[in-house]
């Protein structure tokens, strides 16, 4: 039901299945995991329970009504029919339910779904939906932008008045973290993350969050072979932010890993920029300025930023200067003389710069400055 009834009768792809159930979903869920060797995982208080095999995954929910105590807090579950769990759901197309046992199974749609795939919109069931679950409204914007539909206008009239009122504030980060990173999972997550924008979603998470350019940049290379991965589109999103904007949005979003240095890394490579773009700048001189900074952020600055010459200077040390090592090692260096202790880094590290400068070419090009630098030639 739900999302893989909407995909079908789409003709996309159905990722997993999601079964309702009128009665004890995890009770059906722990037989089935038991009979069929799977793996379980059951959320009690929500009785529901999923069912995993390889990447093969099946979910299992008690059909049930929920009663919204607060704005952005979780929802109190009870258990209901049918129904009343097709009502509580977020957007008219996914509340198409095909029974499982009839012979000849029909549709259920009693929220007027199959119109809705039929006219491309997206619909809330109720005026109050986006207050009740202000994460609905990035939904919103991600199946919208997914299934090239567009939201309903009394929908996106409510989506706004939910803004206006501050929904958002009450939702804590990690949940928006979650639907953030549902939107980067997506084909286009530069779409929905634009659409995010120009609906004034974004920015009422953060108000830093409002410049498209980069997202625009990063869209145009999607589809191709070298597609950005998700993480370029989060620092496409913040490449224009300050410093002390970027902190807080890492804050507001609870970010953390990766996703928290990609985008302290993008603003600070952005803000190299102007030394990235010096008319003499040696290969080591770049490996010295982006060398320690994140992958995606520094890929992602490389398609966004405005200097073709700093793009160029990005893409050459993604692609070449970075795999750049010296032949010789510090067992090597040890064997020549060297002393052992922090004398062998900093060796190591003069001989990459050399041959990043092409000053070096062959092991016996690296031995011959081996022997100048102990010989005290070259400062250590
Ligand atoms: N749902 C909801 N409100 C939310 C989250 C989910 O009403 N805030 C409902 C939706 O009806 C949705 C169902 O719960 O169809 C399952 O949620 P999810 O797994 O997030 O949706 P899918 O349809 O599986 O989405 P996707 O196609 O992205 O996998």
């Amino acid at each position: 039901m739900g999302g893989p009834i909407r995909d079908v009768l789409l003709d996309a792809p159905v990722k997993d299945l999601d079964f309702v159930l009128e009665g004890d979903a995890p009770r059906l869920a722990r037989q089935m995991a038991a009979d069929l060797g799977w793996e379980l995982l059951v959320h009690q208080r929500f009785g529901t329970a999923t069912v995993t095999h390889n990447a093969c995954s099946v979910d299992l929910v008690t059909a049930r009504r929920e009663a919204y105590q607060a704005p952005g807090a979780l929802p109190k579950v009870d258990a209901g029919d049918l129904s009343e769990d097709l009502a509580r759901r977020d957007f008219s197309i996914n509340t198409l339910a095909l029974p499982m046992f009839q012979a000849q199974p029909e549709v259920i749609d009693e929220q007027g779904g199959i119109a809705d795939l039929e006219k491309g919109l997206i619909r809330t069931l109720h005026p109050r939906s986006f207050i009740d679950d202000p994460t609905r409204i990035l939904r919103a914007v991600r199946y919208e932008q997914r299934l090239g539909f567009t939201l309903d206008s009394t929908t996106e009239g409510q989506l706004q008045q939910a803004l206006g009122q501050g929904c958002l504030d009450s939702v804590s980060g990690d949940r928006l973290r979650h639907e953030l990173e549902r939107i980067l999972e997506e084909k286009l997550p530069g779409r929905a993350l634009a659409r995010a924008i120009s609906l004034g979603i974004l920015p009422a998470i953060h108000p830093s969050l409002t410049d498209q350019t980069g997202l625009a940049r990063l869209e145009t290379k999607s589809g191709n072979e070298n597609a950005p991965e998700p993480l370029a589109y989060l620092a496409a999103l913040v490449y224009h932010l300050s410093p002390g904007d970027a902190e807080s949005v890492v804050q507001r979003f609870n970010l953390s890993g990766q996703w928290a240095e990609v985008v302290r890394d993008t603003v600070a490579l952005r803000e190299l920029e102007s030394q990235l773009s010096a008319v003499e700048l040696r290969p080591s001189q770049i490996v010295g300025l982006v060398g320690t900074f994140a992958e995606a952020a520094v890929a992602s600055v490389a398609y966004i930023c405005d200097s073709k010459l700093v793009s160029h200077r990005l893409g050459q040390y993604l692609g070449q200067l970075r795999q750049v090592v010296p032949a010789l090692d510090g067992n090597a260096l040890l064997a020549m003389g060297a002393p052992p202790g922090p004398t062998i880094g900093k060796i190591l590290a003069k001989l990459r710069e050399a041959k990043l400068d092409g000053l070096v070419e062959s092991e016996e090009d690296e031995r011959k400055l081996v022997g100048t630098m102990l010989a005290g030639g070259v400062d250590v």
